[in-house]
């Protein structure tokens, strides 16, 4: 039997403070490697979907995930779907809520919002390089935050005691080792099923925003290049922008 190399935490670099591990990683592509994971403790810049900010007290976990020479319809957006999934998995061992995926990417105990994740890239020559930030909700405030735009809730309000993020990262991090070796082998498709089964919303009425702008839908299932399948004005159709 062959053991291979782990691509996704092979580096795991830790920080106590930090503007933004998404950004630390983005600006400084020549310095760590291919699947290098930055974690801090707490960000003073934490950054959101949309612009933005991500309130990120000492409590919760920030981490962000260096994907260098990424293509980002093959690997990047799909490995963002694959992230929420892993969080999922993760999460799940902690609190018995119901947990879910809201498209694109959020993770959501029953109807709070848990974690959030920000895909970015940055393009050098004909090269780009792209960074996944997972900001999840672990043992940090959420509840008297101001500005929410969502209810948002931590595995600790759930659970009721503190939780290990040491072994959370851990569990999170071998779980997108195995997602993102299952990708590059056989592509999203191979997930669908499980991706399928915590779909938020599924085949109920949701809102879709895209800028300024809100619609109803009913969300079917996640496709094949991490898309959203849903019906909108009774006609079936692909989303690929905006968030329910
Ligand atoms: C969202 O708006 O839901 C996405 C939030 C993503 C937050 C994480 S925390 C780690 C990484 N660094 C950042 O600045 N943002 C992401």
């Amino acid at each position: 039997m062959s053991i291979r190399p782990h691509i996704i935490g092979s580096h795991i670099y830790r920080v106590c403070s930090i503007p933004s591990t998404n950004t630390a990683l983005l600006e400084n592509t020549d310095h760590y490697e291919h699947g290098a994971v930055l974690v801090a403790d707490r960000q003073t810049a934490g950054l959101g979907r949309r612009q933005r900010n991500w309130s990120s007290e000492k409590g919760g976990l920030y981490m962000s995930i260096l994907l260098k020479h990424v293509d980002i319809s093959r690997i990047l957006l799909p490995f963002c779907l694959l992230s929420a999934l892993a969080v999922v998995r993760t999460v799940e061992k902690h609190i018995p809520s119901e947990l879910s995926i809201k498209w694109p990417n959020d993770v959501y105990a029953e109807d709070n919002k848990i974690c959030g994740i920000l895909p970015q890239s940055t393009a050098c020559g004909d090269e780009t390089h792209g960074v996944i930030g997972i900001g999840l909700n672990v043992n940090n405030p959420v509840k008297g935050l101001k500005e929410l735009r969502q209810p948002a809730v931590s595995i600790k309000d759930i659970s009721g005691a503190a939780a290990d993020i040491k072994h959370i990262l851990h569990t999170l991090i071998t779980c997108l080792d195995r997602y993102y070796d299952g990708l590059r082998e056989h592509g999203l498709a191979n997930y669908l099923p499980e991706l399928n089964n915590v779909l938020y919303r599924k085949g109920r009425t949701a809102i879709l925003r895209t800028g300024e702008h809100e619609q109803k839908i009913i969300p079917l299932a996640f496709t094949e290049d991490a898309g959203l399948s849903c019906l909108r004005d009774n006609k079936k159709t692909r989303l690929y922008w905006g968030e329910i």
